[in-house]
């Protein structure tokens, strides 16, 4: 296996990546909002801005932070900083700093307010359509309306998204889905690919290239969220069963309806559920994924998470857990800037989770130790985004950090 590759994030020097390709580069669906032209060009103009952002403006808190804060910090301290919350606490006094800060808070408030006025103006129709699409679909869908979401979910709007994943509206609610996917595109500047599926389709090209000829016939997604990951791990393996499992009925019913507007999901079935204490009826799983979930959760809850696929696991099979990189090892300035996210847009176990020990955990979970390693996943070549190919980019170059799990055919501990 490969092993974690050296931060190859953006650089000053860097030639800057192509404009955002447009939000009409978006794959349409039927289950997906209507956006009238001002919608769309409001999108447009925050992931050009989100783009001035981080190919322009980013480089110059990089020069900042080594031309002015580093030096003012190690004349006050007489050393340099200890840690990236010692360094942050003198970054945050930059005014380039702030302004980049400030601008990025910014753009995430706007996508999550155009994309919210974009579905309530329509939200009786989407949640009709979704039921219509859902119906003789042969997708499936299990809600649990008795189910307490775990507080992580609901104490803090996660990313600034009103309501978080969980909150119902209406009666067949869909918002937290139907915003989420429409304003991704904004965040990632359409970096995610016509259908918001790269981590998935990095994960498929990690399963052919270190399980060649491999066929799952069971596979478990913990935290689904729209599904669009789901679909192509579906799609991959069309003779699998697959149940996906999310806390969010609003995020539930828009993946159910997404996977029957646009086909080939009728395997699927999405299951309202807590990836943290899970009971289904399926046999165990050949394959167990969580892509992008863990940093939305606690430390005690990743480590439930983790049990959860060690349970879920058949003998033979493999948990695959993909998220953004540890920072061990990174600049602190580095540290800081992914930081943002913990501090700034309301992911609160961002920063701890990136401290964490991911195989400690996994081991503890019940893996054995010789049967955990880190490794990296990759978006297929000419599949990354024009401008970061091959680069790990914050999540959204096509490149991530993923620890694996695997239970052997026959137990050695
Ligand atoms: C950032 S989204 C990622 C969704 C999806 N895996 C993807 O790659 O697009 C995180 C999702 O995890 C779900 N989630 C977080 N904690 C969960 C838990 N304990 N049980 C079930 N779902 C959970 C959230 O509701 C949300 O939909």
């Amino acid at each position: 296996m490969s092993a974690v590759r050296k931060d190859q994030a953006t650089s000053a020097t860097a030639a800057p990546a192509p404009l955002p390709r447009p939000w009409q580069s978006i794959q349409p669906h039927a289950a997906m909002p209507e956006l009238s032209h001002d919608e769309r060009v409001r999108f447009n103009v925050v992931a050009a801005m989100n783009h001035f952002l981080a190919q322009r403006l980013l480089p110059r808190v990089r020069e900042a932070a080594a031309r002015d804060v580093e030096p003012a910090l190690e004349a006050r301290l007489g050393r340099p900083a200890a840690d990236r919350h010692e360094y942050r606490r003198e970054l945050e006094k930059n005014l380039t700093w702030r302004l980049w800060s400030r601008l990025r808070r910014s753009t995430m408030e706007l996508r999550q307010q155009a994309g919210r006025l974009t579905v309530l103006r329509q939200l009786p129709e989407l949640v009709s359509t979704s039921r219509d699409l859902l119906k003789d679909s042969g997708v499936s869908l299990t809600l649990d309306p008795a189910m307490t979401p775990p507080r992580y979910l609901t104490s803090l709007p996660s990313h600034l998204m009103p309501g978080g994943y969980v909150t119902d509206l209406v009666d067949g609610d869909v918002t937290a889905g139907a915003s989420y996917e429409i304003g991704l595109y904004a965040t990632l500047g359409g970096q995610s690919g016509p259908a918001s599926d790269r981590a998935g389709r990095a994960t498929v090209a990690w399963l052919r290239e270190h399980r060649p000829d491999w066929r799952p016939r069971r596979i478990l997604d913990l935290g689904c969220g729209i599904g669009a990951n789901t679909l192509v791990l579906a799609q991959a393996f069309p003779d699998a069963e697959v149940v996906a499992v999310d806390a969010g009925a609003p995020m539930l019913r828009y993946a159910a309806a997404r996977t029957a507007a646009l086909g080939g999901g009728e395997h699927i079935r999405f299951v309202q559920a807590d990836a943290e204490r899970l009971a289904l009826d399926e046999a165990p799983f050949d394959l167990v994924l969580s892509l992008m979930v863990l940093h939305e959760t606690s430390r005690p809850a990743l480590q439930h998470i983790f049990a959860t696929s060690f349970q879920q696991l058949a003998p033979g099979g493999l948990a695959f857990h993909l998220e953004q990189p540890p920072y061990r090892d990174k600049p602190l300035i580095e540290q800081c800037l992914r930081d943002w996210d913990g501090r700034y847009n309301n992911e609160s176990f961002w920063s701890s989770l990136h401290d964490t020990d991911l195989v400690a955990c996994m081991r503890e979970a019940g893996f054995a130790a010789q049967h955990v390693h880190e490794t990296t996943a990759n978006a297929a070549i000419g599949d990354a985004a024009p401008g970061v190919q091959g680069q790990e980019d914050y999540g959204r170059g096509g490149a991530w950090y993923v620890v694996v799990g695997e239970k052997p055919a026959v137990q050695t501990n």
